[in-house]
């Protein structure tokens, strides 16, 4: 059987001709142009609309950039205002969504709590269609019921009642006090917004992809989500910050990170997790700010400085062996940190990057199915056998 890379790319040519490209895992494959997003995974930069992901974190907020991505402008006061609204009064979902949280297993996989009550409204919208006209404002009636799901998935586990999250002056806090039942400080809200902005949009990762072969059907954008979340959910992609802490919570202390990194990684040969990217080939941009933040939220909070104190020292050590091949901290290296410290449970990390990344994939839903639509179907190189008969059961051996 052809195997190796040079025989497939041939075969491939033999069997598509010209014109076909065979690239394991999509790789330098491009299946869709963007106005979203931009990497430059060489020089460490990434821009929503062009604004370099530094300035939105310093200076926008979340709500300014479900905006942003969708109407390719920022909001002014008004048009905010009218937003925030539409996002208030949408939190609210559907009995059955919640039924669907509440009656499965409390230890139940997060990420396939919020497939499943995705699916739930999936299976509760009737006659869905896409068009240009209705599109955006769908997307921002649907990001606050990710925010309902997310919070509600967060309660069962922890025992709690459902709650469905109430209007405020922000995405961020009204989701944090339907998580935590209490007041949040401006601190925390703030500290959740920048998490939120961060975690919104990284052009056409796994995710983002698989929502786009769900939509390239004309399915409706829930289904989308449900197949993003799905591709989320592995420790190479959405999973990752959730077993970059794990390794902290491994280590347990800064003065056993060398003795845990030369066992677990170096003799161990395990994939440094938060560590390395498809696309950026230095240091992340996005955990550039982790880290700052990471630094400050855990300035007065001693038990999360610790496992900063551990990633600091395991960075250093990361690089040091990985760097000169490109490898270096991915945006869940420190973001677990940053979760930590606002009080949320390991098992939520990879669920509050999906509350964040909704916005990327339905304004990549959006700016596909609406700009440039065509079903994606890719081929495969046909490695059996050529000719084959079927076998009598008898006859098998
Ligand atoms: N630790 C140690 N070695 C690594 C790592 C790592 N984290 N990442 C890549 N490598 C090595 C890998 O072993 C391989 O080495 P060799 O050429 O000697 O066999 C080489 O680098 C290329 O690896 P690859 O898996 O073919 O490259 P990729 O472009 O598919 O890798 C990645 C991307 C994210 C899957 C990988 O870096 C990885 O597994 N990282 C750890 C998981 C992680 O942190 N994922 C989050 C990604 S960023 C956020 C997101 O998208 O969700």
């Amino acid at each position: 059987m052809a195997t190796s890379e040079k025989q497939l790319e041939e075969l491939a040519l033999k069997q598509y001709g010209e014109k076909s490209v065979y690239s394991r895992g999509l790789e330098n494959v491009i299946i869709k142009y963007t106005a979203l997003t931009f990497i430059d995974g060489n020089k460490g930069i990434l821009k929503y609309r062009g604004i370099p992901i530094e300035e939105i974190a310093s200076k926008g907020t979340y709500e300014e950039l479900i905006y942003l991505f969708l109407y390719g402008k920022l909001p002014n006061r008004e048009e905010l205002n009218k937003l925030k609204d539409t996002l208030n009064s949408n939190y609210e979902v559907p009995k059955e969504v919640l039924d669907a949280i509440y009656m499965m297993p409390k230890d139940s996989d997060p990420i396939a709590l919020l497939e499943l009550s995705t699916a739930v409204l999936a299976g509760l919208e009737k006659d869905f269609k896409w068009s240009k006209d209705t599109d955006k404002q769908r997307a921002i009636e649907i990001i606050p019921k990710m925010a309902a799901m997310v919070a509600n998935v967060y309660r069962h586990k922890e025992g709690k009642s459902p709650k469905i999250p109430s209007p405020s002056d922000s995405y961020a806090r009204s989701f944090l006090e339907a998580c935590f039942d209490r007041k949040v400080t401006d601190e925390e809200a703030n500290v959740m917004d920048k998490a939120l902005v961060l975690y919104a949009d990284h052009e056409v990762p796994a995710s983002t992809t698989a929502g786009l072969v769900v939509v390239s059907t004309l399915s409706d954008m829930y289904s989308g989500i449900v197949g993003a979340l799905a591709a989320l959910k592995g420790p190479l992609h959405g999973g990752a910050a959730e077993a970059a802490f794990r390794q902290f919570l491994e280590i347990g202390s800064p003065d056993r990170v060398e003795e845990w990194f030369n066992e677990k990684i170096i003799k161990g040969k395990n994939r440094l997790m938060g560590f390395g990217h498809r696309v950026y080939k230095v240091y992340d941009p996005r955990a550039k700010i982790f880290k700052s933040l990471a630094e400050s939220l855990t300035q007065k909070n001693p038990d999360a400085r610790k496992y900063y104190e551990i990633a600091k020292k395991l960075e250093e050590l990361g690089i040091n062996q990985f760097g000169s091949k490109g490898i270096y901290p991915n945006t869940d290296f420190y973001s677990g940190i940053v979760y930590y410290a606002l009080g949320f449970p390991v098992y939520m990390y990879t669920a509050l990057f999906a509350l964040s990344r909704t916005l990327g994939w339905l304004a990549h839903f959006i700016e596909y199915v609406d700009e440039q639509h065509r079903l994606i179907r890719p081929r495969a190189v046909y490695v059996g056998p050529e000719n084959a008969s079927w076998i009598p059961m008898d006859q098998r051996s």
